[in-house]
């Protein structure tokens, strides 16, 4: 496990979007795992300018995205579909036929995660799969359980991320109580995962994940295990790990 530590959260922006810059220029038909939530806006601004700049192309680059709320149509303002286009996939040349997200309206959740494990067996392994890191040590939103969920699933939110969301709602009664979310096993697969953390708040779930012992109950401690996996962090969030440490 690498471990790139940022100043703050701009340069730990650019430091994650130069990881995947490099990936999309080595192999421009490369599959890229995507993830949404606060962390990664910053990522996706610099992709953004760095394709305005003529630096990247997307045309060939495949997504797959980690997760989507249950009953939230594309169209919805806090929909994953939504968010993803508004801060990634209409300011880039991404084709839209290449940029999948799990289908939360799907009238038959199991049937859609099966589709979705179809598309992720079609394209995988991930090249670079980026993860955020929930409090409660969620990846996608395989939450805290007895074992590791390993295929696409519907998950009901622990009461902590349906907390840690309702920022992005009017209220935490609007926020969905269930989602679609890969698995811990596609994640495991890519051959590279690129964790971003940010802020003093994930300080304390960052040591556990990645320096306790792995457990389910914290599902990011299962990458401790991964064979490369990067961890890029701002100087808050990582203030917890032993100073000066780059590997663990
Ligand atoms: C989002 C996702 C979640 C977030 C996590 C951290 O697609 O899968 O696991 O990465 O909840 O969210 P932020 O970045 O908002 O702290």
């Amino acid at each position: 496990m690498k471990i790139y530590r940022a100043e703050d959260y701009a340069s730990m922006s650019r430091k994650a979007a130069d990881i995947l810059s490099a990936q999309i220029i080595l192999k421009p038909d490369s599959v890229l795992g995507l993830a949404t939530g606060s962390t990664p806006l910053g990522i996706y601004a610099q992709l953004i300018s760095r394709y305005e700049k003529g630096e990247l192309d997307f045309s060939d680059v495949i997504t797959v995205n980690l997760d989507e709320y249950v009953g939230l149509p594309a169209d919805h303002e806090q929909s994953y579909r939504y968010y993803m286009r508004a801060n990634f996939f209409d300011r880039v040349n991404i084709r839209p036929e290449n940029a999948y997200v799990p289908d939360g309206t799907a009238a038959d959740p199991e049937a859609e995660c099966a589709r979705y494990d179809g598309i992720l067996r079609r394209y995988g392994p991930i090249d670079i799969q980026l993860l955020g890191l929930g409090h409660d040590g969620h990846i996608g939103f395989n939450e805290p359980d007895d074992a590791f969920p390993l295929n696409t699933h519907m998950v009901g939110l622990a009461p902590m991320t349906i907390e840690a969301n309702a920022r992005f709602f009017t209220s935490a009664d609007e926020v969905p109580r269930q989602a679609l979310t890969m698995g811990v096993k596609a994640i495991m697969q890519a051959r590279c995962v690129l964790m971003a953390v940010s802020g003093e708040d994930k300080a304390e779930i960052v040591k556990t994940a990645f320096t306790g012992p792995v457990t389910a109950r914290v599902p990011a401690s299962v990458l401790q295990m991964h064979p490369n996996f990067i961890l890029v962090g701002d100087a808050a969030a990582l203030s917890l790990l032993p100073p000066e440490v780059t590997e663990l």
